[in-house]
């Protein structure tokens, strides 16, 4: 087996010696690449940002992560850029000069990790260059305190193609590095299912990690340590995608993979994605691993149980389906047994043809939903035949909204029908309050939603106007 490295900027750093809850943060500033910064330590400033070059087809794509949340020991094999690999003071990389030349930097606090979102975005395959063609909310998750974004934005949006012979642009077509099998001490890395479920079945004590975002955050700000750790994000088993039939998702694709992998195929989770976190942390978090940590507030359960979604667990005695509204017993707590591994995640079709995800909170993007709503409705005819709504942020799991889906079956779609079902539905879960929202608040929030969507959706044939 070889000796356990990371590629940074293009140079092999042994990660002997190295402690399974060390980031990548800390393991790059202790080179001396002190660009990247700790802001937050919870994945919500991107000060932290470096690229890493991740599969795509058959060959590689610079993916920008928080390097605060990842364990060092989870990136073994694996080629980091720093913005120190970008350029230098004497030789800037594009992103840096644009940045440069529009006062896009003051402090510099926050500059080298929108360098290393901007610079990925800068190579994105399918980019085009001028104004329109980068996509801010590439960036959405960089936060600047004193320069302001308008000269970021101006930055970016000046950005060409990158020139003939940029090695970082050459390097997209190559595949990116062999995920190797790890074993270190505290921290194992399986080859494949098989590996990992012994490997479970070996150490029933270990913390299964996948994108760490939310591990990483236990690990940073409450100083929790895993007695081993199993990682799993590179399992092949765990990262296959099919739309045959059933839509079938592994659960170590990271939530950016299964947004290109799926585009508009289910439609309901299209509408998630641009909500959920940042494009960073969609960078690093899977799917399997969102479910799998059972968080209340999570923004993926609630669109999944209108889906009427199944979970697949895997174990070494074999794989077991369970319906995702049985999965979340309780606070932070799930149905997986010792040993048990999310393998998939399951949307049966066909698709109800009408469905919204709507989230409530402080800020539009990158923030933590008050209230999540989830729902996809079968209208036949003017008349509902099937309702299926899931709620996130009202109780201690996410929760299917049933008292509301009987309200609205069998009713016509209409303004009568969704105001007694708006009713119904502030009622739905035991909301609490707390620093984000009060529990009225909440319950006012969840019967908004459903107003609001039919007022967007209802056809004027359908809908009875009250004079
Ligand atoms: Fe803020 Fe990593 S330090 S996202
Ligand atoms: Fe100071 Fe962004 S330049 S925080």
């Amino acid at each position: 087996m070889p000796e356990p490295q990371i590629t940074v900027n293009g140079h092999p750093r042994p990660l002997a010696g190295v402690p399974a809850h060390e980031n990548l943060l800390d393991f790059v500033r202790g080179l001396g690449l002190t660009g990247a910064k700790e802001g937050c330590a919870e994945g919500e400033c991107g000060a932290c940002a470096v690229m890493v070059a991740r599969p795509d087809g058959d060959g590689s794509r610079w993916t920008p992560v928080n390097a605060c949340l990842v364990p060092a020991l989870a990136l073994d094999g694996q080629e980091v850029v720093t913005a120190e690999g970008l350029g230098s003071p004497g030789d800037l990389h594009p992103v840096q000069a644009e940045l440069a030349v529009r006062g896009g930097s003051q402090c510099g606090y926050c500059t080298p990790g929108f360098v290393c979102s901007m610079a990925a975005e800068y190579y994105r395959p399918d980019r085009t260059a001028g104004p329109d063609g980068f996509d801010a909310h590439a960036i959405g998750g960089n936060l600047c305190r004193c320069t302001g974004y308008r000269p970021i934005r101006d930055a970016a949006r000046a950005l060409g193609e990158p020139a003939p012979g940029d090695a970082l642009a050459e390097r997209r077509s190559s595949p990116a590095p062999a995920i190797a099998a790890t074993r270190l001490a505290g921290f194992a890395r399986p080859r494949d299912l098989a590996e990992a479920l012994a490997l479970l079945v070996e150490h029933p004590d270990a913390t299964v990690v996948a994108g760490s975002t939310d591990w990483g955050v236990e690990a940073n700000l409450r100083g929790r340590r895993a007695a081993y750790v199993v990682a799993v994000d590179r399992v092949p088993e765990l990262r296959v995608l099919s739309t045959d039939g059933v839509v079938e998702i592994g659960a170590a694709l990271t939530l950016s993979e299964v947004e290109r992998a799926l585009g508009d195929t289910v439609p309901l989770l299209a509408q998630v994605w641009p909500q959920f976190a940042s494009r960073l942390i969609r960078n690093s978090a899977t799917i399997g691993g969102n479910l799998a940590t059972a968080s209340p507030i999570g923004d993926l359960a609630p669109a999944l149980l209108a889906l009427e979604a199944t979970l697949v667990l895997a174990s070494a005695e074999g794989d077991r389906e369970v319906p995702l509204a049985d999965f979340f017993t309780g606070y932070r707590e799930t149905l997986l047994r010792p040993g048990e591994l999310v393998r998939s995640v399951r949307v049966p079709t066909p698709l109800a043809p009408l469905a919204t995800f709507r989230k409530v909170a402080k800020r539009r993007f990158d923030d933590i939903s008050s209230v999540a709503v989830g729902a996809a409705l079968d209208v036949v005819d003017g008349t509902v035949v099937r309702a299926r709504i899931g709620l996130g942020g009202v109780a201690a799991t996410p929760v299917r909204a049933l008292a509301t889906e009987v309200a609205l079956e069998g009713r016509p779609w209409s303004r009568t029908t969704v105001e007694e079902a708006a009713e119904v539905m502030a009622t739905e879960g035991t909301p609490i309050d707390d620093q984000r929202a009060s529990a009225a608040y909440r319950s006012a929030m969840l019967g908004n939603a459903l107003r609001a969507w039919w007022a967007e959706t209802a056809e004027p044939a359908h809908e009875e106007v009250a004079r």
